[in-house]
């Protein structure tokens, strides 16, 4: 990487975070300290909290109705200098991640693919008409080293890390189009460390002490290497250290 990239504090323009989980309300706190410049969107499925600091918009990412109208209302107003896709899904009522072959449910595939691969590039395309190929943007998206191929020596989990593995795609072929329509583009797939969120917490007892991220850590991590990338570097897949992850 190269430290030649401007930095944070010198973004101007929109920022919007999609999601409002645990590390997504951490990128909102870390942004408003690191990048006063600009001004914040973010989007949540709930009742937006309380504050002024943030405009906050409605979105289902599974829904397309949804994301055209976030579309149609952030092409109104100044282009995303950056935008940070945090939704994503482990578990939840019916959905477990899988130990065995035995275990896996074709809905289970289905929602996971919906959330963690569909949405992050469906988002891209509802975004387009907010972005300008005359300044530079990023569209990052957290992924997950599960979901890398040649780092799986563990297995289980398949549809969370199969679902990662097409967001990996989908985002790579994505880098790819933009490298000639939006050459000021960089788009990053970002894993951020193991967090303690809603979606980790049944999943943390094995964690070793000090590998497990407070929220707000973890943003600052995902900001650090956000800042240190540029065009050149549109396309990768990056852990919260700015180490390259392989696909
Ligand atoms: N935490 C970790 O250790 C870890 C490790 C590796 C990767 N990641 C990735 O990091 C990202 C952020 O995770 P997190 O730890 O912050 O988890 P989190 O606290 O559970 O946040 C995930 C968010 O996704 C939202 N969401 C799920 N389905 C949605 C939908 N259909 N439409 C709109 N929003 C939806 C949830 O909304 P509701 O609150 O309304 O349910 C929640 O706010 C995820 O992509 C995850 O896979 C996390």
């Amino acid at each position: 990487m190269t430290a030649t990239h401007p930095p944070l504090s010198s973004w101007q323009g929109r920022a919007l975070v999609v999601g409002s989980g645990g590390i997504g309300a951490g990128l909102l706190r870390a942004l408003s300290t690191r990048a006063p410049a600009l001004e914040l969107v973010a989007t949540t499925r709930r009742q937006p909290p309380p504050g002024e600091e943030v405009r906050w918009l409605r979105l289902d990412v599974t829904c397309d109705t949804s994301l055209d109208r976030l579309g149609r209302e952030l092409a109104q107003g100044p282009p995303l200098r950056l935008v940070i896709n945090t939704v994503g899904l482990l578990h939840g009522p019916e959905l477990q991640p899988e130990k065995r072959l035995a275990q896996l449910r074709r809905s289970a595939l289905e929602r996971s693919f919906a959330v963690n691969a569909f949405a992050p590039v469906l988002l891209a395309q509802a975004l387009e008409a907010a972005l300008s190929r005359q300044s530079p943007f990023h569209f990052a998206s957290l992924s997950a080293r599960v979901g890398s191929i040649g780092d799986n020596g563990l297995g289980g989990w398949y549809s969370y890390r199969a679902a990662k593995a097409a967001q990996n795609q989908l985002l790579r072929t994505l880098a790819l189009e933009w490298r000639r329509r939006y050459p000021l583009a960089c788009v990053s797939l970002l894993h951020p460390g193991t967090t303690a969120t809603a979606l980790s917490a049944p999943f943390q007892a094995n964690v070793p002490a000090g590998s497990l991220f407070s929220p707000g850590r973890a943003a600052h991590h995902l900001l650090d290497v956000l800042e240190g990338l540029g065009p050149e570097q549109s396309g990768g897949f990056w852990a919260w250290n700015g180490e390259r992850i392989p696909w």
